[in-house]
């Protein structure tokens, strides 16, 4: 069986284990990693009628007493009235200290499940179980949880490592073809960060026969980058390449595009900006434009370049009067270049208008 296992050596480190199948064997890797405990199981409307079961079987099956929170799908629920209804359940349930939250489902699920571990009793362990491609590259190794605020995305949250993250790629499967690009673009990402040969994987037709060697290459870079930089004082904002302008766009579309998709046009914009404004060093957004596309990804907005550079200079990741971004040289190298706020809309129109 093709099983992999990627360490994660922050602090208090901790396995991603990724393959096939790994849902109906949870409970003797779960029960390997953390020992004999509760279990309070997090998950979403959706998920529950897909995967709860087969966890709730494999984690019984090896011993565990296990109760579970379902709440209702939708990033619109990622707020304090569901993380307040998680707290009151761990509570009710008389979860103690040494007990453990499972995360099963997408990056909503992960973040707030995450960020519920985090503060009940002032932090019990919690493990993740990524149902999407989205947050099996990205959100669910790292510790960063949140939830949002009226004023923002992920606005309040903190940094809760996750005891081991258990990645079953079948799970992919019942993703639409929508929210599969909605990972691929983030993996994409990665290709352009740090890898060439992973970009290049999505140049073929064979993305999802390699889906666990892309899904453990994404994992494996991002592990290096937080075991460097764990609370993103600096290397880790690397993996923020495309995200100044794709949450831009997200802010400007109301959230109604998906981040991945948002990711999308903002790597295709940064690559275009690179290559115009002399930063990198050899031709790049034709190819980067030609990957996301293939892969089903948008490479354009509606939003003009000042709208988004105005709701990119009230991001949080802005700091006083600079703004980093990540900036390709060439596929499989970036590097971090912090500007002057005033040069960022300059930056977005020669990364958005046409090619001159
Ligand atoms: N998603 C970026 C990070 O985890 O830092």
């Amino acid at each position: 069986m093709d099983q992999r296992v990627i360490p994660v050596r922050v602090r208090e480190g901790y396995s991603v284990v990724i393959g096939n199948g790994l849902l109906h064997e949870s409970g003797r890797l779960i029960r390997d990693a953390i020992g004999t405990c509760r279990i309070a199981i997090v998950t979403d409307s959706n998920v529950a009628k897909l995967y709860l079961s087969p966890l709730n079987e494999s984690l019984t099956g090896a011993g565990y007493d296990v109760c579970s929170y379902v709440f209702s799908a939708g990033e619109q629920n990622k707020r304090m009235h569901t993380l307040a209804d998680i707290l009151e359940f761990f509570a009710g349930q008389r979860l103690t200290r040494k007990d453990c939250v499972v995360a099963l489902g997408g990056g909503v699920t992960g973040d707030m499940a995450g960020f519920a571990a985090g503060c009940y009793l002032r932090g019990v362990r919690y493990v993740q179980v990524p149902t999407t491609l989205l947050a099996a590259v990205d959100s669910s190794v790292g510790g960063k949880t949140a939830v949002d605020l009226t004023a923002g995305k992920n606005l309040a949250g903190l940094f809760h490592q996750p005891s081991l993250v258990l990645c079953d790629t079948d799970c992919f499967n019942t993703l639409s073809p929508d929210e599969f690009a909605n990972g691929a673009a983030e993996a994409i990402k990665t290709g352009i960060l740090d890898d060439e040969s992973l970009f290049s994987l999505f140049e073929t037709d064979h993305v999802n026969l390699q889906i666990n060697d892309i899904v453990s290459r994404c994992v494996a870079f991002k592990a290096r980058v937080v075991e460097q930089d764990e609370t993103e004082t600096g290397l880790r904002k690397t993996l923020n390449l495309g995200h100044t302008v794709g949450h831009a766009i997200e802010k400007c579309s109301g959230f109604t595009l998906p981040h991945g998709h948002a990711v999308a046009v903002g790597l295709a914009a940064i690559a275009q900006a690179a290559e115009q404004l002399g930063w990198a060093t050899e031709p790049i957004s034709a190819r980067i434009k030609s990957v996301l596309v293939k892969n089903g990804l948008p490479v354009t907005t509606e939003f003009s370049p000042d709208a988004l550079a105005n709701a990119a200079l009230s991001d949080k990741k802005r700091a006083g009067d600079s703004i980093t971004l990540v900036v390709p040289q060439k596929i499989g190298d970036c590097v971090l270049k912090e500007l002057p706020v005033e040069q960022l809309e300059q930056v977005f129109r020669a990364g958005l208008e046409d090619e001159r």
